[in-house]
């Protein structure tokens, strides 16, 4: 039995049994029990208000009509008991620079600050800020600048390019920009200003663009749009101390948007909204790292990415934790980074990827000599399937066999973790997410939608869909509805389809087996093939290509392409096709985002299409994968022969 810190903490296994009983006979009232816990400016009144839905059209409403703002609970509330306790400990991207500590009294003041920064330049309730930044304490004051004022988010991650950021600041409208001048990642210095600029050509709605210093990388300040963060701080904060009231939200006003890859067209917005969000994170954050006050909780991700709004901003903030940020890369300046982080500042709970853990078991044991482990009391996936291997190398070598890891499957759209063991609490069991969290009801279904059911001591698999909705599950894309619908709502009537496929076995635990539409997950990121495919076909002599997937030892999963070159080998200008495959990668880059650069990239005349014009994808995962004889039946192909050139010239 654990201690239980908060008053819908879960203890014991039993607990847990109970918990989930009871939210999947009455969400309302399971969820209203949690939500009391919340400060609210004005509380719901009914219980019918506490939870109205359908998947048809969507429409998913939680505590609806009642009144709050995220950053009071993630702030104002911890003044009285926690003021001087660090809310956010920043580890620089080299460790010779000193480090920051900012308690929640001057997290809150911050806030306050930049909030009204953001209302002298004019933004409002419900507007649009892009924030494109590094990983500096200044990206989370400014996201909850944001929520303070009731300004939408949506974060950039650092590595999208020009191109991609234009594009999420045309679908948003997005008026407001805030950056940084540039940020260090590892030996590398991104000059952020410079690619908002280029974003910014043509751009005829962004009104303000706010830089935040931090590599003093010479930047171009245009005169009437662009400003510089510190002058604005200034300036409201030689007014003396600074109160801004948080905005009254509903409830389900939107909190932030966030754009991942689908399978089809360019990223879509995935729009959060407050309460649910916030409610959900906080009793996932409490439940599933079994937070006691005071532990210090580091996350890896970065605040770019889901994981990073979810467990490194509004999760730990509102449970009044203490939430590590990492500026840098954990093999900089060596591999043991992370290692010397947990030293240093007594980590409690070490929140990764499997691609890093992959990463630094490359580099052997030398990192973690000398490098005092023993404050860690809980270890942490997110992002893709963990193997075996490094599930026990992590055990072994960072948890000492003493704590628990749970691993954590969920998504962008869900806000936070759906399937997950509670540490210590509910078994782990390796490569397994093992159990759904309470208020989440999963089933497995096949091709046609139909249920699979299991007969006893049978595990089956199948693919994996959600019932009916938890508090932080997506309430649209950003603009269009017909797209969310689409997308999660369609494939099978009545059931929110998460695009992973899943086994469960007879105790009840899933297993994520991974994508079962055409998105990749390269390093635990998400990104559309179609995507990739479209900016390949960008670079000019490039015909067509396609794009699928193959097993990374690192990455997980790496990205290979097949490509189509001015009629058929690629003796461009250049006269190699080396080069040629860089050009391609660099076009790669500018469209997207060094990201989505293809590990190979293999030229081909022509591609497996059926007689219909269809790309025979199954094949080609299979050549790349390495498999060349069992293709599966390759009688419908418009041109067999292709086929055996494509595997002769396999990279
Ligand atoms: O395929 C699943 C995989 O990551 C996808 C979601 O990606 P994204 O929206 O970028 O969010 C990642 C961080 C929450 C899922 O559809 N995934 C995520 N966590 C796991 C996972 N696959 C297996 N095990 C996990 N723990």
């Amino acid at each position: 039995m654990r201690k239980m810190s908060y008053p819908y903490q879960i203890t014991s296994f039993e607990a847990y049994q109970e918990a989930y009983q009871k939210s999947i006979e009455d969400p309302a009232a399971f969820w209203e029990s949690v939500a009391e816990h919340f400060v609210w400016k004005q509380r719901w009144t009914s219980k019918d208000q506490v939870l109205n839905w359908n998947f048809t059209d969507p429409n998913i409403e939680w505590f609806k009509g009642a009144k709050l703002n995220i950053t009071e609970n993630c702030l104002d509330r911890h003044l009285a008991e926690r003021g001087n306790q660090p809310a956010i400990i920043w580890e620089p991207n080299s460790p010779d620079e000193p480090h920051r500590i900012i308690t929640y009294k001057k997290l809150h003041e911050k806030v306050c600050s930049f909030a009204q920064v953001l209302k002298n330049n004019g933004v409002h309730k419900g507007d649009r800020v892009c924030i494109y930044m590094g990983m500096i304490p200044e990206l989370a004051i400014a996201v909850l600048a944001c929520a303070r004022i009731g300004a939408i988010h949506s974060v950039v991650f650092g590595g999208f390019s020009a191109q991609s950021i234009a594009d999420r600041l045309e679908d948003a409208k997005a008026e407001f920009i805030i950056t940084c001048d540039g940020a260090f990642r590892g030996a590398k210095d991104i000059p952020l200003k410079a690619v908002i600029d280029e974003a910014l050509i043509g751009n005829k709605i962004v009104k303000r663009v706010i830089v935040c210093t931090r590599t003093h990388t010479p930047v171009s300040m245009i005169k009437g749009r662009d400003v510089w963060w510190e002058d604005e701080m200034k300036q409201v904060e030689e007014r003396g101390n600074l109160f801004i009231e948080a905005e009254s939200m509903d409830a389900e006003d939107p909190l932030f948007i966030l754009y991942t890859s689908g399978s089809t067209g360019k990223p879509k917005g995935v729009v959060h909204s407050t309460a649910g969000y916030m409610i959900y994170t906080t009793y996932t954050f409490v439940n599933v790292f079994q937070y006691q006050p005071n532990q210090i909780h580091f996350c890896t991700a970065d605040i770019g990415w889901i994981t990073g709004h979810s467990y490194i901003v509004y999760g730990p903030l509102s449970a009044g934790a203490t939430s590590l940020l990492f500026e840098g890369v954990p093999t900089f300046p060596d591999a043991g980074r992370f290692w010397d982080i947990v030293d240093k500042y007594k980590v409690n709970i070490l929140y990764t990827a499997p691609t890093a853990i992959r990463s630094l078991m490359g580099f052997g044991l030398g990192p973690l000599q000398g490098k005092d482990l023993s404050s860690l009391k809980v270890l942490g996936t997110v992002g893709e399937p963990i193997n075996e291997e490094a599930w026990h190398w992590y055990d072994e070598h960072v948890g000492k066999k003493k704590c628990p890891i749970v691993d954590t499957w969920w998504q962008t759209e869900t806000g936070g973790c759906l399937i997950s063991n509670m540490a210590g609490i509910t078994p782990a069991k390796p490569s397994w997410a093992t159990l759904p969290m309470p208020g989440v009801q999963l089933l497995l279904v096949d091709e046609k939608g139909e249920e699979i059911k299991a007969a006893a001591d049978e595990t089956i698999s199948g693919n994996l869909c959600i019932k009916a909705p938890w508090p932080s599950i997506l309430r649209t894309t950003y603009g269009d509805h017909e797209r969310c619908r689409t997308n999660y709502f369609a494939t099978y009537p009545g059931l929110y389809f998460t695009g992973d496929g899943a086994l469960r076995d007879k105790d009840g635990n899933y297993r994520i087996t991974g994508r079962v539409d055409d998105v990749l997950n390269v390093s635990g990121h998400r990104i559309g093939t179609a995507e990739v495919e479209n900016a390949i076909n960008m670079h000019a002599g490039v015909v067509e290509s396609a794009v699928v997937g193959f097993p990374h030892e690192v990455k997980g999963q790496g990205i290979y392409a097949y490509v189509i070159y001015q009629g058929s080998q690629a003796q461009d200008s250049h006269g190699s096709g080396d080069l040629v495959r860089k050009d391609i990668l660099q076009t790669v880059t500018r469209i997207i985002g060094a990201i989505a650069k293809p590990d190979k990239i293999q030229f081909v005349s022509g591609l497996p299409k059926t007689r219909s014009g269809k790309i025979m994808r199954r094949i080609l995962r299979k050549i790349a994968e390495g498999e060349t004889e069992n293709l599966g039946d390759t009688s419908t192909l418009l041109d067999p022969g292709v086929v055996d050139e494509i595997k002769r010239g396999r990279r």
